[in-house]
């Protein structure tokens, strides 16, 4: 949460920073900030709400920081401290020598804090980024380089954080260090570049080097340096990330979450890629673990990934008969798990640095468990904590409400169940085979599932104008499909809604069905898609607006629905990519009908870095 910039070069830095922070306002959009340095004084300029307020202000300064070639940038998700002008970064200390961007929470804060007023600094925000200005401002003002103070209030600060910094006596100079929350560095020709992310600077390069915990890197026009907390200076690689700039732009989309939708048949396509033959053999060499000896897989996750791992887990025992238990990361994180070296730990994560995510990961690690890392990020957090990487090929998901991300990690998660069951022999080659060309469809069946409901889905839209909440309904595989519904709906509508086990629903929410709470239901296929329908006519009998999702032909679903949103035939395997569609879509048209930002929901950031 939060999204740090940093630049030293040209004369365009304020363009820099404001084109990087746009491509990080997912991260949070309480306030947006700069710290500019130029001569002998930082300029800070800071706003609360969209980052447009800031461009607004950085307008009105008619250009005369435009010129300016080193700074800083902040667009904020709150933790300390409301959204307001005070508590929005960049942070200042002491006497205005130096300024601040944070990313995280410094937990040990209030008892800086006092130490610091005893020494008589005032404080002007409630934001935990200040004590590490005021700390930062003392060592500068008693003439430490800048570089070197940061190193050492870095060893005061517990929590997690991604920090630049500007100092007024030494212009030119970024300096920034992480522990636990991410930060790139950008290499450039006479420029230099710092971010959360690197979506936020792929407009200017795709060279990058990875900062990794406890490191301090100082960032000049002409050197980008990398030091350890002992001052030791480290050899790092770059990398180069092959994502397109054009990829984080809108296109002929309104929004984000439509252009990801529809991004899902490339996203599922590149994801497979290398990885299945025309034949349906998968290869997951790639991976480089044993999974002969695995007895047990423990998912962990939060929110869609978490529904992805509940897919998996249905194929994974079905094929590999090997137990799952999925977890939620944050209640993993302090259960006391059962594991020990046999046991996959599989950590799902598009962004690869939610930090829920990650403690459950090192939860794992305390029981010898193997962990393989499934996210969307290379080079995130969570693939420095993985024993092995699974990426998903998805491209940069910049909605907050993820949907591209989710049909990626339902595909690698595929691969891995049919992997499995082949070096545990559980299923017959033929049948592995024959799953895997299925498999190889996915592109096309998301894409003709889009195909179909184009224009489609405004009926269904239309029976929520006045819905105070929602049920999503489905059995088996299409009752995870029917969580990560509700959770789209929810997250962007504002309606409160209920994903739940058809069958299970008898047993307290029917108690929400009336005209104001539509049902949505995933009918399905077989022994299941009866039983659903059954579940379903009950709440139609209680008066509940039922849309039907399901099969084109379907002539039921046109029968118990006010609506029926049709998918197309498709084998099993591919079946919950292909539910979710009509689900994402409903979402989307739902929060777009009441006039809501689909791209940045209330309250919510896309990388979430806090407990
Ligand atoms: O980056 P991650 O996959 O670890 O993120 C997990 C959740 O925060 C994320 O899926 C969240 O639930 C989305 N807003 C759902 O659309």
């Amino acid at each position: 949460m939060c999204g740090i910039v940093g630049y030293v070069g040209k004369e365009r830095c304020v363009e820099v920073l404001m084109q990087g922070l746009g491509h990080l306002e997912y991260r949070g959009y309480d306030s947006a900030g700069l710290a500019l340095h130029e001569g002998s004084a930082i300029e800070s300029i800071r706003e609360v709400g969209r980052l447009e307020n800031l461009g607004r202000a950085v307008a009105a300064q008619n250009g005369h920081i435009s010129h300016m070639r080193t700074g800083i940038g902040h667009t904020r998700w709150a933790t300390h401290g409301r959204p307001s002008q005070e508590n929005a970064h960049p942070q200042v200390g002491g006497d205005g020598s130096v300024a601040v961007v944070h990313n995280g929470i410094i937990e040990n804060f209030a008892e800086l804090k006092e130490e610091l007023v005893g020494r008589g600094v005032r404080f002007s925000s409630e934001t935990d980024t200040e004590v590490m200005a005021h700390l930062l401002a003392e060592k500068v003002e008693a003439g430490e380089p800048l570089r070197e103070a940061l190193t050492a209030v870095l060893g005061r600060l517990e929590g997690s954080f991604a920090v630049a910094a500007v100092s007024a006596r030494e212009p030119g100079v970024v300096v920034a260090a992480r522990h636990q929350s991410p930060l790139v560095v950008g290499l450039g020709e006479g420029e230099n570049f710092l971010a959360s992310a690197v979506q936020a600077l792929l407009g200017e390069t795709r060279e990058f080097l990875v900062v990794e915990n406890g490191e301090v890197v100082e960032v000049t026009e002409a050197s980008v340096r990398i030091f350890t907390q002992d001052g030791e200076p480290v050899e790092r690689e770059p990398f180069e990330v092959d994502w397109d700039a054009e990829a984080v732009e809108l296109g002929i989309y309104e929004d984000f979450m439509m252009k990801e939708i529809h991004e899902q048949p490339e996203a599922l396509r590149a994801t497979l890629s290398g990885r299945l033959d025309a034949d349906g053999r998968v290869d997951l060499s790639e991976m480089d673990l044993d999974l002969a000896g695995v007895d047990r897989i423990v998912v962990v996750a939060c929110g869609t990934a978490l529904h992805a791992g509940l897919l998996g887990k249905g194929l994974i025992e079905r094929l590999a008969r090997v137990p799952v238990e999925v977890a939620v990361a944050s209640e993993y994180r302090y259960s006391d798990p059962i594991g020990d070296e046999n046991t996959l730990v599989v950590a799902i994560s598009q962004s690869g640095e939610t930090t829920d995510t990650l403690a459950a990961v090192g939860t794992a690690k305390a029981f010898g468990g193997k962990v393989l890392a499934v996210t969307n990020t290379r080079g995130s957090l969570i693939t420095r904590e993985a024993d092995a990487v699974l990426l998903t090929q998805a491209g940069p998901e910049i909605c907050v409400a993820s949907t591209k991300a989710f049909a990626a990690q339902v595909a690698v998660l595929d691969l891995l169940a049919l992997d499995l069951a082949r070096v545990k022999g559980t299923a017959e080659e033929d049948e592995l085979h024959s799953l895997g060309r299925d498999l190889r469809r996915a592109p096309e069946k998301v894409a003709a599932t889009l195909a179909l409901l184009e224009g489609k889905i405004g009926d269904a839209a239309g029976l929520f104008e006045d819905a105070r909440c929602s049920l999503f309904l489905g059995r088996g595989p299409a009752f995870p499909a029917a969580l990560e519904g509700a959770l789209k709906l929810k997250e962007i509508s504002y309606i409160p809604s209920e994903g739940y086990a058809a069958g299970e629903m008898k047993h307290g929410p029917i108690a929400l069905v009336d005209e104001q709470c539509p049902v949505i239901a995933i009918l399905g296929e077989g022994v299941l898609r009866e039983k659903t329908l059954s579940n379903v006519e009950e709440t139609a009998a209680r008066g509940a607006n039922v849309i039907a999702i399901a099969r084109e032909d379907d002539a039921a679903a046109a029968r118990v629905g006010r609506v029926a949103l049709s998918v197309p035939d498709a084998p099993e395997i591919l079946r919950p990519l292909v539910w979710t569609v009509p689900l994402q879509l409903l979402a989307h048209d739902v929060a777009t009908d009441r006039g809501l930002d689909v791209d940045k929901p209330r309250n919510l950031a896309k990388s979430v870095t806090v407990e």
